[in-house]
């Protein structure tokens, strides 16, 4: 079984958690977007969900699939988001952002209930940082946030090189990527990060720094596909 059949997979069996009437957290990337392809299909056979979409590629998804959708100013709250993740460790931190929707994906997932990973077995390490850590700020002053995010680095105990995320594309080579939100993304590689709580503490005190991919105490449960089959950790 390839990757994206395992992604397929897992969220296949994510999909077993949703109830009718449930509102819906739509996470963004590769596994996210066959969750969505799934629940559309669940939806055209007559499921009633609503789901907030946590990007624009998410919401043209959903959007193609038949989940109808709405947003956190119309409701108060989400039962389930249901999100891929980067990295993830023993304790449910997670690395996000690999997609460049991180700042949406969390207010979403902190609206919900519960979160609910869904990711290739690869993406379960015992400890966070192989995968660059992506931190969202504003271009204004991005020298600046770039020497507070070192000092904050240097008070947790971890160093590592950093880049401003670049576009990928034909059209897009050599441009910055931007986000939904019309902010920046630099790509900091850690390789450890031994406190995931207190680095995400101190990152969040920087003023340029809308947002990082450190999600701390969000979600609730894991499943994960590999080539012995499903795993759900809780
Ligand atoms: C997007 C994300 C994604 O959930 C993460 O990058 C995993 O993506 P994929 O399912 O394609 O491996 O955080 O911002």
């Amino acid at each position: 079984m390839n990757m994206d059949q395992l992604k397929r997979q897992a969220a296949a069996r994510a999909l077993e958690e949703v109830r009718d009437g449930m509102q819906l957290g739509l996470g963004t990337g590769s596994t996210a977007k066959h969750f969505v392809e799934l629940l559309g299909e669940r939806v055209r056979a007559g499921l009633n969900v609503i789901g907030v979409p946590t990007s624009e590629a998410t919401r043209l998804d959903a959007e193609r699939c038949g989940v109808p959708l709405t947003t956190l100013d119309e409701i108060d709250h989400l039962d389930m988001t249901v999100d891929g993740a980067d990295e993830i460790d023993p304790e449910f931190n997670l690395i996000k952002g690999g997609g460049g929707a991180l700042l949406r994906e969390k207010i979403v997932a902190a609206a919900s209930d519960r979160m609910i990973v869904i990711a290739d077995d690869s993406k379960w390490v015992p400890m966070l940082g192989r995968f660059p850590l992506p931190i969202e700020v504003i271009p204004f002053g991005l020298g600046a946030t770039r020497r507070a995010i070192e000092k904050a680095f240097a008070a947790c105990s971890v160093s590592g090189q950093m880049a401003v995320r670049k576009a990928k594309g034909d059209d897009k080579d050599g441009h910055v990527f931007v986000t939904d939100g019309g902010h920046w993304i630099v790509d900091a590689q850690l390789e450890k990060i031994a406190d995931p709580p207190h680095l995400a503490t101190a990152l969040s005190a920087i003023p340029g720094v809308v947002e990082h991919g450190l999600f701390i105490g969000l979600a609730s449960s894991a499943v994960l596909a590999g080539g012995e089959g499903i795993r759900v950790i809780e």
